[in-house]
C-alpha cells in the first residue's frame, strides 16, 4: 500500500539517503545518541509497554527493547519505512518484544492501553493537532506519560524562503508555546514545553560535517549540505525551532 509519503518524500531511495545521515534505522536529528538521551528521560521499566509513533525505521524501538527490557509497538504510515523496520527486527531478532504496523496514528485503536507514547520529529506532517493529540490520550493508561520531539516554528513572520520550504513538504509548524497549549487544552497534565534549538543547531552542524560523502554522487552530496546550512541558518535566525515535549494523562 503506497500513499503520498512512500511517493514523494519517503521513497525507499530518500529513505536511505536519509538513513547515511542520521545513522542506521533512523530518520531523525542526532540518530541514536538524540534517542539516548530522549528515552532516558521516560524511566522505562522492563516491561513496560510503548508506542512508538511515526516510528520510521524502528531505531528507537530496538534501542529501547534492548535497553530497557520494554515491549514496544511502532506504528507509522509509509509502508516503505514499516517494510525495513520489520526487516531490521528480524535481523536483530527482536521480534517477539518489538511489533510494527502499517497505518495512521489518527485512526490507531489501542488493543490495550500504553505506559508512554513516544514520538520523534513525526507530528510536523500531522495537521490536525488536536485529533492527534485526542488519540495519544486514549492510547494511555491513567498516569501514563507522552514524550516527542518536533520541528517548530519562531512567533514572527515566516520568510518566503521558510514558508516555500513548510509548503513544499506539507508541514504544520507550531511554536513550542502553541503546543504547551494544545497539550494543556487535550487535558494533560505535567506539561513540560522546551525550546530545544541550540541543541538542534549543535546536532546539525555535527551532521554537516560528518556527512558520509563516500555514500553520495556529487549533486547529492551538494544538495544535503545545502539543505542542513539552510536548516541551521533558519535556526539561527529563530524562523525555524526544535521542541521537546513531556506530559502525563491524570
Ligand atoms: C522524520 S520521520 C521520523 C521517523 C522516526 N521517528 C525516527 O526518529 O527515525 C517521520 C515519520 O512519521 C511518519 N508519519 C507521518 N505521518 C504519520 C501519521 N499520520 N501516522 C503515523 N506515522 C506518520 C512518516 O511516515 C515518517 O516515517
Amino acid at each position: 500500500m503506497s500513499n503520498a509519503l512512500d511517493l514523494g518524500q519517503y521513497t525507499k531511495a530518500e529513505i536511505e539517503k536519509y538513513e547515511a545521515v542520521y545513522g542506521r534505522n533512523f530518520i531523525s536529528p542526532g540518530g541514536l545518541a538524540t534517542a539516548q538521551a530522549f528515552t532516558a528521560l521516560l524511566q522505562l521499566q522492563a516491561g513496560m509497554r510503548v508506542l512508538d509513533v511515526g516510528c520510521g525505521m524502528g531505531g528507537s524501538a530496538f534501542y529501547m527493547a534492548q535497553q530497557y527490557g520494554v515491549y514496544v509497538h511502532g506504528i507509522d504510515l509509509s509502508s516503505n519505512m514499516i517494510a525495513y523496520a520489520q526487516e531490521r527486527c528480524c535481523e536483530a531478532n527482536l521480534t517477539g518484544c518489538v511489533s510494527f504496523e502499517y497505518g495512521d496514528i489518527l485512526t490507531f485503536k489501542p488493543s490495550q492501553p500504553y505506559d508512554c507514547v513516544y514520538s520523534r520529529d513525526v507530528f510536523l506532517h500531522i495537521h490536525d493537532k488536536a485529533l492527534l493529540l485526542h488519540v495519544l490520550k486514549t492510547c494511555l493508561k491513567p498516569g501514563g506519560r507522552l514524550l516527542f520531539s518536533d520541528y517548530a516554528c519562531g512567533d514572527g513572520p515566516k520568510s518566503p524562503a521558510f514558508a516555500a520550504y513548510i509548503h513544499q513538504r506539507n508541514y504544520d509548524l507550531h511554536t513550542v508555546s502553541d503546543y504547551r497549549r494544545l497539550l494543556d487544552v487535550a487535558g494533560f497534565v505535567k506539561v513540560v514545553a522546551e525550546d530545544r534549538t541550540a541543541q538542534f543547531i549543535q546536532i546539525l552542524e555535527h551532521e554537516l560535517r560528518n556527512m558520509p560523502s563516500d555514500r553520495f554522487d556529487a549533486a547529492t552530496l551538494a544538495g544535503l549540505r545545502h539543505s542542513w546550512q539552510d536548516k541551521i541558518d533558519r535556526a539561527c535566525q529563530g524562523e525555524q525551532r526544535w521542541g521537546l515535549f513531556q506530559a502525563s494523562v491524570p
